[in-house]
């Protein structure tokens, strides 16, 4: 039988996409969640990977761009796919030239707009309540050197309502997340350019 497919997932805060994730690869008898990954020693995340039984790996801000430490841990790993699931930090080159389409994230609105530096969780949910868009959603796009602007792969969109409140829009993002993200994750393990154990 082919080896395992080795997924690295990384996250900074609560983890209920990582959680989601592990859960829905969990008897997959050809994908692993082979370890999370989490720049915030405190992050609730961890919690959830104890739980799940997935080892993690935490490090700091430093040491993901200056060192090889976390590229080092991916390869002793086997790691061969990353999913960013509400993970802060960006990703520094050395891992990204390792693994050239490979990385993915997941951003909670439709990408381009409500992209880029400090849009990350609630404030992309207020700043779409304050533009009075009638639409939010998910986007689930390749990862390259700047926040948000890799290849988008995936959109989904749900209406929002005038009374809706932030944590109204988070709450109909979050549902988006969960159907969609471990589905996509799957297509792109298994599509002809991600798929390593291929003809092994
Ligand atoms: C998710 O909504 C994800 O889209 C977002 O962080 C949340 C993490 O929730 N990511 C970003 O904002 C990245 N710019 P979770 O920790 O419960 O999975």
């Amino acid at each position: 039988m082919d080896e395992k497919i080795r997924v690295a997932v990384f996250a900074s805060g609560n983890g209920t996409n990582a959680q989601n994730i592990a859960e829905y690869f969990k008897d997959n008898p050809r994908v692993e969640i082979c370890r999370i990954y989490s720049d915030k020693p405190n992050a609730r995340v961890l919690e959830r990977a104890s739980s799940l039984g997935i080892a993690t790996f935490v490090f700091s801000r430093k040491e993901l761009s200056n060192s090889d430490i976390v590229l080092k841990k991916l390869k002793e790993n086997n790691t061969s796919f990353i999913v960013l699931a509400g993970f802060l930090l960006k990703i520094p080159d050395n891992i990204l030239e390792a693994f050239p389409n490979k990385i993915v994230n997941i951003h909670p609105a439709l990408l381009p707009k409500y992209g880029g530096k400090g849009m990350y969780g609630m404030h992309v949910h207020r700043a779409v309540k304050a533009s009075g868009d009638d639409r939010s959603g998910i986007t689930i796009h390749f990862v390259n050197s700047n926040y948000d602007e890799g290849n988008i792969i995936f959109q989904a969109w749900v209406p929002v309502e005038e009374n809706d409140s932030p944590e109204d829009i988070a709450q109909k993002v979050h549902r988006l997340e969960y159907r969609h993200f471990p589905k996509v994750i799957e297509e792109l393990l298994f599509s002809a350019e991600t798929d390593q154990n291929k003809q092994r």
